[in-house]
């Protein structure tokens, strides 16, 4: 079981990347150690208080697991309550609740393997596949990594010094191409955002055998990804080799909004059983979704962002059967074995149990 109570850690460090990201280094104690341990990929959700009102958000985890270090990368955007107060205030010694690390942009790394993996990392969205690169190749080595890694220009590059100093030192291991929409470089090729149209190029010209890669590792922002993940597919790429991390949800379609609105009505007042923290107690829907209804049923549901991406909520359904809306945040093998987004989701008929413990 996944212990998703909130922590209080102290900042041990706030590290400048670029004028608009900052890493925050965490100490733990000795005796949260083990709660904080960590795969590569994963991320914490961080919660305080701004202007009086609870923020909590999700940010991906920079480090490698053996780094021995839980560190996470903020970028700074316009109108971010969190991330304008992590650039304001936060400073080392301060104390920021968090959650263990949670999340499946991951792999099982094995030391006797031999493999290749795929990036496709766009602005903040190298922060997990920097932790899954120093994994990979600290872990395997004779494993590779390919990186394909978008953005405005160099100055707004996260972790350029970084990536270039495992590109030394993983000679021959570590690939690095970096794609610039706003900065002509020699190379056509890197001159432009990562589109549909970069993408394939990238592919064709860099991993020619795309189908034997592996694992790809898409995160970025949301165009980005979907050219990516559709130039695979379209490749014959496995299902189950394309790994995808969002940090934001697209909009639903007003006809997937018009369904779960309907749900949500047919299934105000229903009784659904919620355990958590070993409990067990009936709460009655609301109307909204299963997390809200047991938050104001009194119990202490976790979550961050309510957008479907961060599987913060995540629950078994152990009983009945419900409906859910954005899925992001659960891998196939999640859904099928009926674990469910709970901020998501909306019961289809009475009996409906749900384990936050499972
Ligand atoms: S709270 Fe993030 S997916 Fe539900």
């Amino acid at each position: 079981m996944v212990s998703k109570d909130f922590h209080t850690l102290t900042v041990a460090e706030v590290v400048p990347e670029t004028d608009e990201a900052r890493s925050i280094r965490f100490a733990v104690p000795p005796e949260l150690a083990d709660l904080y341990r960590f795969r590569a990929g994963q991320h914490l959700t961080m919660r305080t208080f701004i202007d009086g009102e609870e923020v909590r958000r999700n940010y991906s985890l920079c480090t490698a697991p053996s780094d021995g270090d839980l560190m996470v990368t903020v970028k700074q955007i316009a109108g971010g309550a969190f991330s304008n107060w992590v650039a304001r205030e936060l400073k080392p010694g301060d104390a920021l609740d968090v959650m263990p690390p949670h999340g499946s942009f991951t792999v099982d790394f094995d030391a006797a393997q031999a493999r290749h993996y795929v990036g496709f990392a766009g602005g903040s969205g190298i922060t997990p596949i920097m932790s899954l690169i120093r994994t990979a190749l600290g872990t395997e080595r004779q494993s590779r990594f390919t990186l394909f890694y978008g953005n405005r220009d160099s100055n707004s590059i996260i972790f350029l010094e970084q990536l270039a100093a495992l590109k030394d030192r993983y000679l021959g291991r570590f690939e690095l191409f970096h794609f610039l929409s706003d900065e002509e470089g020699d190379v056509d090729l890197l001159n432009g955002m990562l589109d549909r149209s970069t993408c394939d190029a990238a592919i064709a010209a860099f991993v020619p055998d795309a189908a034997e890669v592996d694992a790809w590792f898409i995160c970025g922002p949301g165009p980005m990804m979907d050219a990516a993940e559709a130039a695979l597919v379209e490749r014959g790429v496995a299902h189950d080799r394309i790994h995808i991390e969002r940090f934001t949800a697209g909009r639903p379609s007003a006809a997937l909004a018009a369904e779960m609105a309907q749900l949500q009505q047919q299934a105000s007042g229903l009784q659904m059983s919620v355990t958590i923290d070993g409990r067990t107690r009936k709460v009655a829907f609301d109307g909204t979704n299963i997390l809200d209804s047991a938050r104001a049923g009194g119990l202490p549901a976790p979550f961050a962002c309510k957008a479907g991406v961060c599987a913060t909520c995540r629950a078994r359904v152990t009983a009945g059967e419900v409906s859910m809306a954005a899925r992001y945040g659960l891998t196939d093998e999640e859904i099928a074995a009926g674990y469910v987004l709970t901020c998501q989701s909306v019961p289809k008929g009475e009996g409906v149990a749900v384990d936050y413990d499972a």
